[in-house]
């Protein structure tokens, strides 16, 4: 028993640790959904242990304080929590009690995003508005009145006749993704500490003690919910919220309303998929009862209202030790640590690994190997780390003096942040240099992975680039893991790849600066590789999209005597060397991407959307794999959307889908 009472006090006791940290100090230690975790954890051995129930605990009130350095304002009414679940079956099991209450009578739901911001009540007296405050405890808010009037979502008089006399509305304050970038851009330029997210950002720029700050911080707002109102009924909370559009305020747009759990999963598959594209950060969606009569017969528990229900998304970040700072070498010879981790699941993914970006980037982290660190992973980069929660190592990482692979001496080139091997023979470059050259947008050879480069480059059948062409069937059947199919397939595919466009082959051959597009550029104005061996400078510089430093790059490597023989080589292996005039590319929007389509489209029919894609330069498959550039999903989704996630593949929407044809139509 006194195991278990200290097992409680222990969990009571980080919680208030943490709400100090999430809600005053805007510097969380764990993620949401570590701290929902907890509570939960809290939760169930006070329920199994009734005797150590105590209203004092984090389970039993609303969490968060109001700090005395400001002037403290008493809700008209309490400002509660939401109670929240990460789970479908969860989700069922509060859907059904509420039927249950009502004897099944179709009931109604509005659901609407859920925000990731900070909680606001705002204070209308005949229209006019009088005081702003944060929730606080709950109970009583801290009064931010002077900052709140700063937030142009904010009406300061309701822009209706009539107001009612008492208008007590909630809702969330919150900041942009973009806002949310330019404004750590510039604190960092100031020399301050970044905020780790959206919601602190929101709530460290709300709490200031100086509106114009606040002013200067571009902060939004969403109605979602009311306090006490007089002068003013409603029926639906659908009601409530269309009258607070009329009153001037903005509404959500992916607001709706929902007669089934089916409609309800739904809903949350489209927010979960769109989630990416929106402006601000959502963590999951609100499902409230419509009806305000029945949402009062469901009342309240000390903390939430028993009528709504928060359904989140799976976390994005947890907390993990970095195990050790990995350095690799880049096909330019740039040298980028990254991070290894001791495996962590994050929203139903292990991750083991997250970037670092450059050396500068570990500095600013103040990270080391030993270092117990919070990890994000976010839309469809790699997961990256967001801070240090616990120093372990003492001192600085420092960047290597040598190549890890060839051991030649690193360089610093003078202003820029990258370490760099200048080793022309590098093989760890070369290898990078490989795989450039057979990627899907360069040679495009299916087949050629790291693991066929390595054992390839260890028999030395590969010395130069042009050697590739050198190879047969068996060559490859001899390679570990190969069977007759798989190396008569990579022989065909580089065949294959001698008919790719003169731009595919000069972005293969990596030319410094000169990427996909200004190969593409290039490639369309001298259409045949002689005439670049015999261009000068101002031939390049003529095309408007190519400056003095891609010119010299150009120039410097078609006077370059290795790149002659490559060319040569590749010549005489019948490697296409000229760009045909081709159909216009101007609306190529979706060009060499690949979709894949899950699903019921409710807008167009798939023949159309295909017929769309492939307009667009696109091509369509139907199943996901590595090689998917977007899922695009539509209602009743299955197993494919989880499959997109742990691929990391961009999850689009019908609507989405139309925004980016659209953009794109002139
Ligand atoms: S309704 C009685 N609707 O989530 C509680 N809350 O985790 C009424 N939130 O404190 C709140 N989006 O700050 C509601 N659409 C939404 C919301 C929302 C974000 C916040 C709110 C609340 C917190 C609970």
């Amino acid at each position: 028993m006194e195991d278990i009472q200290s097992c409680i006090d222990h969990l009571r006791k980080e919680l208030a640790r943490h709400n100090n940290l999430y809600y005053n100090k805007n510097a969380p230690e764990i993620s949401d959904s570590e701290y929902d975790s907890l509570v939960k954890e809290l939760e169930r051995l006070e329920l199994e242990n009734p005797i150590f129930l105590s209203l004092n605990s984090p389970t039993q009130k609303v969490s968060g304080f109001a700090s005395s350095s400001f002037e403290q304002v008493k809700h008209f009414s309490p400002m509660l929590s939401l109670d929240n679940t990460y789970s479908q079956e969860e989700t069922a099991k509060w859907y059904e009690k509420v039927e249950k209450k009502f004897e099944n009578k179709n009931i109604e739901f509005t659901i609407e995003p859920k925000v990731d911001g900070l909680s606001a009540s705002l204070i209308y007296l005949n229209g006019i508005l009088i005081v702003g405050a944060t929730r606080g405890d709950g109970g009583t808010g801290e009064n931010i009145t002077e900052n709140v009037k700063t937030i142009r979502d904010i009406p300061h008089k309701l822009k209706i006749k009539n107001p009612p006399q008492l208008f007590e509305l909630r809702g969330e304050v919150y900041i942009d993704k973009l806002d949310f970038k330019k404004l750590n851009e510039e604190i960092i330029k100031a020399g301050g500490e970044r905020f780790a997210n959206p919601r602190n950002a929101a709530a460290g720029s709300l709490r200031q003690k100086k509106s114009c700050i606040t002013a200067e911080r571009k902060l939004s707002f969403f109605v979602h919910s009311f306090g006490k109102i007089n002068g003013k009924q409603f029926k639906k909370q659908s009601e409530f919220l269309l009258y607070c559009k009329e009153c001037g305020f903005q509404l959500q747009k992916d607001f709706t309303i929902c007669r089934s759990l089916k409609e309800i999963a739904n809903f949350m598959d489209i927010m979960s998929s769109k989630r990416d594209f929106l402006q601000y950060e959502i963590d999951g969606i609100v499902i409230k009862v419509n009806s305000l009569r029945l949402q009062n017969e469901l009342g309240y528990t000390n903390k939430s209202p028993r009528w709504a229900m928060a359904f989140k998304f799976p976390a994005k970040q947890a907390t993990t030790v970095l195990s050790k700072i990995r350095v690799q070498v880049g096909r330019t010879g740039i040298i980028t640590p990254s991070a290894i981790l001791e495996p962590v699941m994050i929203g139903g993914v292990t991750i083991s690994h997250a970037t670092l970006h450059n050396f500068e980037e570990i500095m600013r982290l103040n990270v080391n190997e030993g270092d117990t660190i919070l990890v994000e992973r976010a839309g469809d980069v790699i997961p990256k780390i967001v801070k240090v929660i616990k120093k372990k190592s003492v001192g600085f990482f420092r960047p290597p003096h040598n190549c890890p692979s060839c051991a030649n001496k690193i360089v610093k080139e003078n202003e820029e942040v990258a370490y760099r091997c200048i080793n022309p023979e590098c093989p760890a470059q070369f290898k990078r240099h490989l795989m450039h050259f057979v990627a899907r947008n360069a040679m495009d050879i299916d087949g050629f992975g790291s693991a066929v480069v390595d054992q390839l480059l260890e028999r030395k059948k590969i010395q130069t680039l042009a050697d590739i062409y050198r190879l047969t069937y068996n060559d490859f059947v001899a390679l570990k893991l190969f069977k007759e199919k798989k190396a008569k397939n990579l022989a065909k595919a580089i065949t294959e790849s001698k008919k790719q466009p003169l731009s595919k082959l000069l972005f293969a051959l990596g030319i410094r600066h000169v990427g996909e597009k200004v190969s593409e550029i290039i490639a369309r104005k001298f259409k045949n590789i002689e005439v670049l061996f015999n261009a000068n400078i101002e031939d390049f510089t003529r095309i408007p999209e190519v400056g003095e430093v891609v010119a010299l790059s150009l120039k410097e490597f078609f006077e370059n005597k290795t790149v002659h023989n490559i060319i040569d080589t590749l010549i005489a292996f019948g490697v296409n060397m000229i760009e045909l005039e081709t159909q216009t590319t101007k609306n190529a929007v979706f060009k060499n991407k690949v979709f894949v389509l899950t699903g019921e489209l409710q807008d167009c029919t798939r023949r159309k959307i295909c017929e769309i894609i492939k307009s667009l330069g696109g091509r369509v498959a139907s199943s996901i794999s590595k090689k998917t550039d977007y899922v695009l999903a539509g209602a009743n989704v299955g197993s494919k959307l989880e499959k997109a996630q742990k691929l990391n593949i961009k999850i689009i929407s019908e609507a989405d889908f139309k925004a980016m044809t659209a953009e794109n139509k002139n």
